[in-house]
């Protein structure tokens, strides 16, 4: 039984994590939605005018409204700069099942940072939220991204074919999945 508590701010050594506001839209627009190596992998079209970013973070906002919602943006704690986002979305509320997804500025990529985010959010959502199962997938050539989800604990359960379009043509991704009993906290 999930117990929401929506998008609650969330802090880790280097990070804060927190609500997203129209104050994060233009860094994130350069940075992040209108990067091709940043949405390469992604299947949300690449943002071609911060009006782009305006719409997604608007819609974002006003989700916050409800608490079954987790959007976090990822600011850096020594300047406050937002460089990424982490979500949880297609919430199964009776397996207490959610599905991560996250996305990093490529000036950050090798730091360690996605992993620590996801770390701090997959531990928030276990341990305040109540999920028993959360599961994310990449796109198969994405290895970075599976390489943060092992470093968080999660198990590879196998491939799906032709699972996302992205790019123009259909994709196999990777399926990983952590569940509580597995939880043993922090990244690896
Ligand atoms: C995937 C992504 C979030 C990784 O973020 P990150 O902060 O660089 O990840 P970390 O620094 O925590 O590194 C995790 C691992 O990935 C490796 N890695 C990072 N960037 C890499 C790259 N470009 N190619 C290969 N491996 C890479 C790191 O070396 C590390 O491996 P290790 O555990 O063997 O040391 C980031 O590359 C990104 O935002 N990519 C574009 C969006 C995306 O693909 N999102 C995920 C969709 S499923």
């Amino acid at each position: 039984m999930l117990s929401h508590k929506g998008t609650q701010t969330i802090e880790t050594q280097r990070l804060i994590l927190r609500q997203i506001g129209r104050q994060d839209a233009q860094v994130l627009f350069e940075n992040c939605f209108s990067h091709p190596a940043v949405t390469r992998y992604l299947s949300y079209e690449t943002h071609k005018d911060i009006n782009d970013t305006y719409e997604i973070i608007d819609k974002w906002v006003s989700a916050y409204k409800r608490d079954k919602n987790y959007h976090w943006v990822i600011t850096l704690r020594q300047d406050g700069m937002p460089m990424g986002t982490v979500t949880c979305m297609d919430i199964d509320e009776s397996a207490s099942c959610g599905k991560l997804g996250y996305q990093l500025s490529e000036n950050m990529w090798g730091n360690g940072y996605m992993s620590e985010a996801l770390s701090a959010v997959i531990e928030y959502l276990f341990n305040e939220v109540g999920f028993n199962r959360l599961e994310a997938m990449h796109i198969v050539g994405n290895s970075a991204s599976g390489r943060v989800m092992r470093r968080c604990g999660m198990q590879y359960e196998g491939m799906c074919r032709q699972k996302v379009f992205c790019s123009g043509s259909y994709k196999d991704v990777n399926m990983y999945a952590i569940l509580k009993s597995d939880y043993r906290g922090g990244a690896i």
